[in-house]
């Protein structure tokens, strides 16, 4: 049985102890590991069955505790943690040697972010080390933002989950990277690209795997559904394919009506995308357990966090 607490200094204990503890952080629940025991940060590929080379995210609690994994911050980097952390952002800046290659898959960079999340920084500066944290869900599958999807996803095998809630922002952290200085967007998520260019000015987006390579995260199919998804400009008219199915929609805020849909998703009635985001993986875990045919989702505005939104149903889409 997998434990579900609120208990800083167990999860911390299990920490110490070379074991995995899921944390929740404002975007998604984490799989966390000591970054300096290999015998937990091998567990964590493991329980994930997630490839090597796929680097890890570095979580700590202080700008001031960077200096000790990170070799040099851009002029750039200091003004984007000043903008965002503690919250969801995540920069790969160039690591130090001390930085163990299991982590960041022998890259000579390392994925840093101060998450915002009071229980999750209460443990971290309770701890001696950093703790790198994937997404607490099984290689390719939907990400947690509850407890509970963790618990189901690894009952038994996982020694605890720090209960924190539900997640706030639902979807991964925003990804930075930087060439010659400047800011480069590997992965669309919880902020939005308009929130960091008006701090940093326009920025180049390299967010799927033919453009950058070097960001395995990128791999297509992703966030996804065991039920067969679809994502479509106009659900109505698409719907009409499918006469004899139990079709599932999940739509931004206006209800569709057709004689197939026997279940309906709405993300947020009052059209607000935030609220939208932080619906969107819980709302895939419930549609994933109604047995339905096929899911429908609506492709949602291409601003804000609806291209974030757009990025998590396209991979959710793609076929196996
Ligand atoms: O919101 C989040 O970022 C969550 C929470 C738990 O913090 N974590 C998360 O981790 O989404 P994960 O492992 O599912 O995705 C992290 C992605 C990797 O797929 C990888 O592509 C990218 O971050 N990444 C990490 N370190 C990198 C590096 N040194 N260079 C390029 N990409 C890196
Ligand atoms: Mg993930």
């Amino acid at each position: 049985m997998t434990l579900v607490s609120k208990d800083i200094t167990k999860a911390a204990a299990f920490l110490n102890n070379d074991e995995l503890v899921s944390i929740p952080t404002e975007t998604v629940y984490g799989l966390a590991a000591n970054i300096f025991s290999e015998t937990a940060i091998n567990k964590i590929f493991e329980m994930k069955q997630r490839p090597l080379f796929n680097p890890l995210i570095v979580h700590t609690y202080s700008v001031e505790q960077l200096d000790k994994f990170v070799s040099y911050i851009p002029t750039k980097a200091k003004l984007l943690a000043d903008a965002f952390w503690p919250g969801s952002l995540t920069m790969v800046l160039p690591k130090k040697s001390g930085v163990p290659d299991l982590v960041t898959a022998g890259k000579p960079t390392v994925g840093v972010r101060i998450p915002n999340h009071e229980t999750t920084l209460e443990l971290l500066q309770n701890l001696d080390f950093p703790l790198a944290a994937p997404s607490a869900n099984p290689f390719g599958s939907i990400s947690p933002t509850k407890a509970s999807h963790v618990k189901n996803y690894f009952d038994g095998k996982l020694k605890m989950v720090l209960e924190g809630g539900s997640c706030q922002n639902g979807i991964e952290s925003t990804i930075v990277g930087f060439e010659n200085e400047e800011p480069v967007l590997y992965r669309l998520g919880s902020i939005s690209i308009e929130e960091i260019e008006s701090i940093v000015g326009s920025i180049k987006v390299k967010n799927n795997k033919e453009q950058a390579p070097d960001a395995p995260g990128m791999l297509s199919r992703h966030y996804a559904p065991e039920t067969h998804t679809f994502l479509v400009d106009n659900v109505t008219e698409y719907v009409k394919n499918y006469p004899n199915k139990k079709v599932g929609v999940l739509l931004f805020s206006q209800k569709v009506s057709a004689d197939n849909i026997v279940h309906t998703e709405i993300l947020s009635k009052s059209g607000n995308l935030k609220e939208a985001a932080a619906n969107l993986y819980a709302t895939l875990h419930k549609l994933d357990t109604l047995d339905l045919d096929i899911i429908v989702a609506e492709k949602f505005p291409e601003y804000g966090l609806g291209k974030s939104i757009n990025d998590r149903l396209l991979r959710a889409t793609k076929k196996k």
